[in-house]
């Protein structure tokens, strides 16, 4: 079976572009299946100011609190996830939603409760029951939640999320789709990056917030043999004619 697994920014679900389904069906049509882990930091930012929780963010990780991890939950599951499936749907891919902490699937751990609380790194990913929809050619739309083996429930960044999954089931090709281009140094989109460049503009702060955590998911992943990582915008067409566009990690 070969798959593509793609990580669909919350920054983006509202603006998919039909040239982005057209890219994706061509994946299909080259006899790639499709698995998507979603955001939804918008979505969740929204609803933490409409209940007044304040939002703290750390290395581009949110500090979550038993309270805003109700929120992040429902958002997640909720709102990010459902219109994700639904877009898919209305495209033809047989979209089909899964909670991370659902029979325990993503298995996780707290990465510094005291500083950031309710925020995990995943530790094991239970793939039956991913192997079991796309036995049955659904698309599987993962909500990036995890559950320790005390049965708490973390929030997990997506991007984290997804390189755990790419590497569990060790995809062909591993995509970030996002609201812009790709990496992009002032103002010029890069095509190919590799680990040691990534770390020099971290340090000189030309990757920084949301795109520090994808980078990092970009590094380990290719660290632990993925062969195709990328950068991808979901606003644009990422694969026409076997050719991919974006930024490529290696
Ligand atoms: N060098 C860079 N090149 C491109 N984008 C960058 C760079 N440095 C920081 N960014 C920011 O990273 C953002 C993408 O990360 P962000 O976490 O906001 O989105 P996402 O991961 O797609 O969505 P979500 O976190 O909701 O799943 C871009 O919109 C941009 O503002
Ligand atoms: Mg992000």
């Amino acid at each position: 079976m070969k798959l593509v697994l793609i990580k669909c920014g919350g920054s983006v679900l509202d603006e998919l572009s039909s040239s982005f389904f057209e890219s994706l069906k061509e994946l299909k049509n080259d006899g790639y299946q499709l698995i998507f882990v979603h955001g939804g930091g918008p979505d969740i930012n929204q609803q933490l100011e409409m209940h007044q929780i304040p939002r703290n963010f750390e290395n581009g990780l949110r500090k979550t609190s038993a309270e805003a991890l109700e929120i992040v939950e429902m958002v997640l599951a909720g709102k990010s996830n459902r219109k994700l499936t639904r877009k898919l749907d209305s495209y033809g891919f047989r979209a089909f939603g899964v909670n991370g902490s659902d029979g325990a699937f993503l298995h996780g751990d707290f990465i510094d409760k005291e500083h950031l609380g309710y925020v995990g790194h995943i530790t094991e990913v239970n793939t039956d029951v991913l192997a079991m929809l796309l036995r049955e050619n659904y698309t599987p739309v993962i909500t990036p939640i995890a559950i320790t083996n005390d049965g708490v429930k973390l929030n997990v960044n997506a991007d984290f999320a997804a390189a755990a999954i790419a590497h569990a089931l060790s995809v062909e090709h591993f995509l970030f789709v996002t609201d812009v281009k790709g990496i992009v140094i002032d103002e010029e989109l890069i095509v190919q990056l590799d680990k040691e460049e990534i770390e020099g503009y971290i340090s000189a702060e030309k990757i920084t917030g949301g795109m520090v955590p994808k980078v990092k998911s970009c590094i380990a992943a290719i660290e632990k043999g993925l062969q195709s990582v990328r950068i991808v915008s979901g606003k644009e067409p990422f694969f026409v004619s076997g050719e991919w566009i974006g930024t490529e990690i290696n």
